[in-house]
Order: C-alpha cells, then structure tokens, then sequence
C-alpha cells in the first residue's frame, strides 16, 4: 500500500512555485497577488483562509485579505467584487464559502472576472473545464488529478467511483477523470444521495473518490481489494479532550480501509494540502497570462 502523501506533493509544488517566482522577482516582473475574501467568523473558513495567506507569504507572492463581519449585504460584497475585478494590481482572487445565508453565493460567484477567478467557480471557467479548454480548474480537483499523475496511479480504463455531487468537487472530478489524458479516461460513476446500492456500487470499484463530509462513511467491506481511495472530507468531530476541542476526520475509515487500498490518501495530510497548492498554481497562471 502506498500513502498519496498530499503534505509532500504540495511542498513539493510549492518549491517550484517559488523557484519561478524568484526567477520573475530576478527579472523585475511583477510577482503574483492573490486575494481572499472571507465574509463571517465560520472557524473552519478562517483557518483555510489564513492557510491561502501563510502559503502566499511562504513562496514570494503578495497576497491582501479582506476579512468582512457576518453582516455584510450582498450589495456591499458584490461592491467588493467590483472593486477587486478593477483593481490591476490584483491578479487573482477567492471569495471563500460557504456565505452567510443572507447572501446568494450564485449572484457572487458569477461577478467574479474570470481572468481572476482562481478558484474556477464561475460559469465561464466551468465550462470551459467540461470542454477541455485552458481555464482555470478548481483547486481541489486539480490537487486530486495532480497527486494522482505524481503517482502515476494508473486510471485509464478503470472505474471509479465518486461520492456526492457538489460543484466544487464531485462534479468537477467526476468530469476531469473521464476525459482524455493522465489521471484521466476512467469510466465514472457520480454517486450521490439518491444512489441505490451505493455499498454494492463501491465494491465495484477501481478508484473511490469520497467527497461527502461525513466522517468514516466508507468502511473495509465497501472496497475492493487493491482499490485506490481518495478522501476529500475533512469533518470537524467536537472531542472535548483535544487541545482545540476537534478532531479532522475523513470520509474514509482509514485504519480498517489502508491494508485493502493500493494507494490511499491521509486525512490531514492528503487532499486538503494539494488544494492550497494547486490555488497558487492557479494564481501563477493568472499572473503569467497577464504578461
Ligand atoms: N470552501 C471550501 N473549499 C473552498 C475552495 O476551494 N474555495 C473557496 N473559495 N471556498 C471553499
């Protein structure tokens, strides 16, 4: 069994960022700036958002965070929006979810530039993702696409199984891994919330990509033997004896899944890690296009 060490990957990653990012600084270019925006007190939001920033600091870009009270309207935010689309010094940016409920989260993500829009969220980046085209894909996607081609997990003519439907994981992942390419030509299956037979459907399985927040969903009787598992989840489970009073739990029962698994990623330490790294790869991009 082999660990998809995400932590190493994406140091990995992040060491040739900063190298090119040297490099542009050697040349007198400008070096990339992203910015966050992070609307609201959500715990789990603020510590992925000053994740982005450290990470920002750490290999040279420049980097603004514009932290924003839980009141905020929807007409201030999009306001916000406005501002970081005309500002030429900003290359690109993420407007951090989940929003307070009070704000239409669609509304937002479609007034962000997409020349900016680092994340991939908006409509334009999406589909021209779903069309092979060159967009910016989405962080997390990317990451899982990007750990497997370091790997060199083989997915072509595999199937594979992908666990809830959002836009920003499931959907995306399920559409990236059929298409052409490494990481890619496998024969999907989005599973969601209506799937019959989900159990019956992952022992089926060549690669299982959870992505559903629901802690240790999927269990040693619902893999194949020799399966690759990716776990995307990343639940905070209250426990009052640890120092910060949770847990990370993945959607994956690790310890009864890894002797199973061919490859198998960690939670912490597989998935999430990847995804800040593959938003720098993002903002890079922006900044070279720009060029
Ligand atoms: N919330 C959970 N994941 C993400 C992400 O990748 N980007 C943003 N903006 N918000 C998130």
């Amino acid at each position: 069994m082999t660990i998809l060490d995400g932590k190493k990957v994406s140091n990995d990653i992040k060491d040739e960022i900063a190298a090119e990012v040297a490099a542009m600084r050697e040349r007198g270019e400008k070096v990339p700036h992203l910015a966050a925006v992070i609307v609201g007190e959500d715990g789990a939001s603020l510590t992925y958002v000053g994740s982005k920033v450290r990470a920002c600091k750490r290999i040279g870009f420049e980097s603004t965070l514009k932290q924003l009270p839980e009141s905020t309207t929807e007409e201030e935010l999009l306001e916000l929006v406005g501002q970081l689309n005309a500002d030429p010094e900003i290359d690109g940016y993420i407007v951090q979810l989940p929003l307070p409920r009070h704000i239409d989260e669609q509304k937002i993500l479609m007034a962000v530039d997409p020349d900016k829009d680092v994340d991939g969220f908006h409509p334009t980046n999406f589909g021209k993702m779903a069309l092979e085209l060159e967009t910016f894909i989405s962080a997390t996607p990317f990451g899982i696409i990007e750990l497997l081609k370091r790997y060199e997990v083989e997915t072509s003519g595999k199937h594979t199984v992908v666990i809830g439907r959002s836009h920003i994981v499931g959907r995306p992942i399920s559409i990236l891994m059929s298409q052409k390419g490494a990481a890619g030509n496998s024969t999907v299956t989005l599973a969601h919330s209506r799937t019959q037979n989900l159990e019956e459907l992952c022992r089926q399985a060549d690669i299982i990509v959870s992505a559903l927040g629901v802690p240790n969903f999927v269990k040693a009787d619902m893999v194949k033997d020799g399966a690759v598992i990716i776990d995307v989840g990343i639940t905070r489970v209250p426990d009052a004896s640890r120092e910060r009073g949770y847990y990370i739990c993945g959607d994956v029962d690790f310890e009864g899944v890894k002797d199973k698994a061919s490859f198998i990623t960690p939670v912490p330490g597989g998935v999430g890690p990847m995804t800040i790294a593959m938003l720098l790869k993002n903002t890079l991009l922006a900044r070279q296009r720009k060029a």
